[in-house]
């Protein structure tokens, strides 16, 4: 299968805050944000993959920044590594300035998708290539972050967790 870049797999949803979407500090709730992620990061899986894809996991949130109500919220979601059937898709939160329109981040996550048959049954997925230094420091990284994510779950043995292990020794 022919690698693809992250660019090929690039997601931006852009959307207000509103009333019905905060908590009682008027900010954006966490579950909806989370939402809001997912829509982008299975859009981008699917994307990468052309296939049908499922949310196998998510391995990292970090609500770095609360978003008002009101806001303009851009998520922006790309695939950071394809493994066999499973691809790692990371998402980066910005909050617009009204008056400047200037970006500043306010939340990641990182999310794990894997593409799936008609029955359900995992699927290949095409290779991921990255091209700039984030993507790359990224797509180094994300084969510790699986690891992890299988160890925490239960489906891997820490013993066999090589990635994991090199960072102690
Ligand atoms: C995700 C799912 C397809 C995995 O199926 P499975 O029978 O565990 O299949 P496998 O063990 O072969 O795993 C398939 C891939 O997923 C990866 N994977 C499974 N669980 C994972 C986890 N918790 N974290 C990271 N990767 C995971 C495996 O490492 C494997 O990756 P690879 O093929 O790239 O090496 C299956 O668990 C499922 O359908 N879950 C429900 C998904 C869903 O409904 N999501 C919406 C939430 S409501």
């Amino acid at each position: 299968m022919q690698a693809k870049t992250p660019g090929e797999s690039r997601t931006i949803m852009t959307d207000l805050v509103l009333p019905s979407e905060t908590n009682p500090l008027n900010n954006l709730f966490g579950g909806e944000l989370l939402a809001r992620m997912d829509r982008a990061a299975s859009i981008a899986a699917r994307r990468h993959s052309r296939r049908i894809v499922v949310t196998a996991s998510v391995n990292h949130v970090a609500f770095n920044r609360a978003v008002p109500l009101g806001s303009v919220v851009t998520v922006e979601a790309a695939v950071s590594r394809a493994f066999k059937s499973s691809m790692e898709v990371f998402i980066d939160v910005w909050i617009e300035d009204r008056e400047s329109g200037s970006r500043t981040k306010a939340n990641e996550a990182i999310y794990t998708f894997v593409a799936v048959d008609e029955t359900g049954r995992p699927i290949e997925v095409p290779p991921l290539k990255p091209e700039s230094d984030i993507e790359k420091l990224r797509f180094d990284a994300a084969l510790r972050r699986k690891q992890l994510s299988l160890v925490l779950a239960g489906k891997m043995k820490p013993n066999d967790a090589t990635e994991l292990k090199a960072l102690f020794v």
